[in-house]
């Protein structure tokens, strides 16, 4: 299906002249823009911090080239923009709990974030929105993809709109970072150095399929193939081929961007509008980063 027609999202929220302290440069005609005049390092002005959650309003992911960021600095810069998250599950830097590092070393076959997802759903407030720092990057591969999911709710069919409309969905951590889960397959016997088990966060937890941004007032789709486990009122088997068919439509190539790091590429993407996926193709080559998400509310 080609759905550019029904695009009114995106250029038609740009104004990128508007802005007077910072550049904003789209990435696509849907999703993403690489923001310049911004040193993240150096203290941000109230008016920076402004147009910076604007950009991210109206593109969804923005991105900065050429950072220098400590894990200290990075977790400041998050604080900007809300409270910070600790990681339920994933161990955060000794030095600063907040920062996660995601680090994939040249012996490693499995990534982190390798699957199309939105982060944290489990959680009942789940977060606004991610900041990932690039340190280390493989010379080519390693891009991550972002998908706009207002577009993939404005395109989905009446008729599945409207079935869904008002459900709920019901997300769990389990299948990623249960005793079962992909996370603990992953570091098999070394779990325990990244994993903490935390029993607490495994309970389940109902959100709407589709999601009221609190800021903008657009609708989204809000399911993902990491954490929603089944629709709320249905068994597992009974929501999968609708679960199945709604995150094909939600990655589809005109609601995407792909953004290519290199080191001091700084990433921020909104959790409420906007699915990634970590591309795993540089086999044989390490690639390391630091991020930390910052809390948002209850999804309605
Ligand atoms: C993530 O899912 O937060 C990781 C994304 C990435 O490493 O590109």
């Amino acid at each position: 299906m080609n759905v550019a027609y029904r695009h009114d999202v995106g250029n038609a929220l740009r104004d990128v002249g508007s802005y007077s302290h910072i550049e904003v440069s789209p990435l696509t005609g849907t999703i993403g823009a690489v923001l310049g005049g911004v040193d993240l390092a150096a203290p941000l002005d109230d008016v920076v911090v402004a147009e910076i959650r604007r950009a991210l309003l109206e593109n969804l992911v923005v991105f900065f080239r050429d950072q220098t960021l400590t894990p200290e600095r990075l977790r400041d810069v998050g604080r900007r923009f809300g409270e910070l998250h600790v990681h339920e599950f994933v161990k955060g830097l000794p030095e600063c709990p907040e920062v996660i590092e995601i680090l994939k070393t040249e012996d490693e076959r499995v990534n982190f974030g390798g699957t199309w997802h939105s982060d944290v759903t489990y959680h009942d407030t789940p977060p606004l929105g991610s900041i990932l720092y690039a340190l280390e990057v493989p010379e080519a591969g390693g891009d991550t993809l972002f998908a706009n999911q207002y577009l993939a709710y404005e395109t989905l069919s009446e008729g599945l709109r409207e079935m869904l409309e008002g459900r709920k969905a019901v997300h769990s951590a389990a299948p990623i970072y249960g005793t079962q889960g992909s996370f603990a397959a992953r570091y098999g016997e070394d779990a325990g150095t990244a994993l903490q088990p935390n029993e607490d966060h495994l309970r389940e937890i109902e959100h709407p399929i589709f999601r009221t941004h609190p800021e903008t007032g657009r609708k989204g789709l809000y399911v993902n193939g990491n954490f929603t486990i089944r629709l709320a009122g249905l068994s597992e088997a009974e929501s999968r081929p609708i679960l199945e068919r709604l995150y094909v439509h939600a990655t589809m190539p005109d609601f995407c961007c792909r953004f290519r790091w290199r080191p001091g590429s700084v990433a921020f993407w909104d959790n409420r509008a906007v699915q990634h996926y970590a591309v795993n193709d540089y086999p044989g080559q390490r690639r390391r980063m630091h991020r930390v998400t910052v809390l948002g509310d209850r999804p309605y």
